[in-house]
């Protein structure tokens, strides 16, 4: 069989786990990632794996993206982020008759528009949280009074997409009026405020499901679980995610419900609907202490950091699972799921993050904490800065390759090779994956290499996985 070439699109610690994850199917001969990060050049550049960056930064644009696939004859192309999803850029690849891994623009409304989200879920019978979708601050107000006078606190949503900050978890009806006001009256999130979800704020403990689906049937990966705050604890603003855990111990009853009554309604109603769902399909789940699951959220692509922790403990040809979904006829016998193997993330995060990320802190021990047994050192917001003898070619190689997405991002100067220095560049800069029998030994594995990474600022939580290690160093359980 010929081995295949394919391009994955984004920038992030996703992306890196998706192009290492690629690179190690049997059928995959070349990974291109467009534009990658200073990660996916270093891989480039360590010859070990397949991967290249591509210097294209264009991904939300469907029509270049079309004209990049073509001109590097590429037999699938893998979508990262959801803002190319939105965008329509799988429609147009479908059209030119490449396989794309990723839901329509119409599918891809799931995380779109929150509104969209919860009426459909509604329509299909799926369990989330009682809401309102409104555009008046005053119907808003008369709400958030309602539910407080029966005794549940509010969740405000904008509809739009806000880059993951456009959820606000409230304690008082006042918290709920204002954070109301700021997205409807103040504009705070632009467009995607105009219109809010007001959901009740349910208890609980979350869950990260990811399943791929080719619209009828579903491969369900490793349950993930992340870590939201920004502290220890679970204490301070909501991020990105600072850390991430698989397996979950999840009960087969518990899986089999969530399955039954949350992801194939998903994608059986859509599919009614005329909108057939291929691709990921990332839910957050909320279980109550009843034991009752709850969907809060459709990410329409893969989870970050969940993805740098579930896909090193896949075995097999992703990219078959993948192209098989992407053709509407998913084979789940291409890909296992390694048993006895857990695995564990914790994200470094720049200075300032969530606020304000400071960019351009030089980044040391990446290459200590690379050669540990057990450990992957994901980049995501990071870029190579010349050395003081290499800065004046360094201009001149702003357009060469990999550079696209760390010099969009951080607007340093940058070089192409991996000579330069590390620097961060944006909010979340590493993963730091360790991968080991059970959840503690990957978790010692993941913090002895976080030791030994230094820059200034570097924040991280110092209890990702810990609720998961059981004393006894019970094995992993899938
Ligand atoms: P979302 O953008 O909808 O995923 O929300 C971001 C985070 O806010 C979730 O991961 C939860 O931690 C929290 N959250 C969202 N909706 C609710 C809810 N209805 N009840 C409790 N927490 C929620
Ligand atoms: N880690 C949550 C997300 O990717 O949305």
């Amino acid at each position: 069989m010929r081995k295949r070439r394919v391009l994955v699109l984004g920038s992030g610690g996703r992306e890196h786990a998706l192009a290492l994850a690629l690179a190690r199917s049997p059928s995959v001969r070349e990974v291109l990632v467009a534009p990658g990060n200073a990660g996916t050049a270093r891989e480039a550049a360590s010859a070990a794996a397949a991967i290249v960056n591509v210097d294209f930064a264009r991904i939300d644009d469907a029509e270049e993206v079309v004209l990049l696939a073509r001109r590097s004859e590429v037999d699938l192309v893998v979508v990262g982020p959801e803002a190319p999803l939105c965008a329509g850029v799988v429609d147009a690849l479908d059209a030119a008759g490449i396989a794309a891994f990723g839901p329509s623009a119409s599918a891809a409304r799931l995380e779109g528009s929150k509104a969209f989200m919860k009426l459909a879920m509604a329509r299909f019978g799926v369990p989330t949280a009682p809401f309102l979708v409104t555009s008046s601050i005053d119907e808003a107000v008369r709400h958030i009074d309602a539910r407080e006078a029966l005794g549940h606190r509010v969740v405000v949503k904008t509809d739009g997409l806000a880059a993951g900050k456009g959820a606000i978890v409230t304690s008082s009806a006042d918290e709920a009026k204002e954070a109301a006001r700021a997205m409807l009256v103040e504009g705070a999130f632009g467009a995607a405020g105009g219109t809010i979800v007001l959901e009740d704020r349910l208890p609980g403990t979350e869950l990260s499901v990811l399943a791929v689906s080719d619209a009828s049937k579903l491969f369900l990966l490793p349950i993930a679980r992340d870590h939201k705050r920004i502290g220890d604890g679970d204490r301070g603003p909501n991020t990105g995610g600072m850390g991430a855990v698989a397996p979950v111990p999840v009960d087969a009853a518990l899986l089999a419900r969530i399955e039954r009554e949350i992801l194939l309604p998903t994608i059986h109603g859509l599919a009614a609907e005329g909108v057939p769902y291929r691709g990921v399909l990332f839910a957050g789940v909320m279980v109550t202490p009843d034991g009752v699951p709850y969907l809060l959220e459709h990410n329409v692509r893969f989870g970050d950091p969940e993805t740098q922790a579930v896909l090193p403990l896949l075995e097999g040809d992703l990219c078959e699972l993948f192209l098989g979904a992407a053709r509407g006829d998913l084979d789940p016998s291409t890909v296992g799921v390694a048993s006895g193997l857990a695995s564990v993330v914790v994200v470094l995060a720049a200075h300032g993050y969530p606020e304000a990320a400071r960019k351009g802190d030089a980044v040391s021990g990446l290459d200590r904490a690379g050669s540990l047994a057990d450990v992957t050192v994901y980049h995501a917001g990071t870029a190579y800065r010349a050395h003081a003898a290499g800065l004046a070619g360094a201009a001149g190689l702003a357009g060469a390759a990999g550079l696209a997405a760390a010099a969009g991002r951080g607007g340093e100067v940058v070089t192409a090779g991996v000579e330069g220095e590390v620097v961060t560049a944006g909010g979340r800069v590493f993963g730091v994956g360790g991968v080991g029998p059970t959840v503690a030994a990957a978790r010692a594995r993941a913090y002895e290499a976080v030791r030994a990474i230094r820059f200034d600022g570097m924040q991280w939580r110092s209890d990702i996985a810990e609720s998961l290690t059981a004393p006894t160093g019970a094995p992993a359980t899938s």
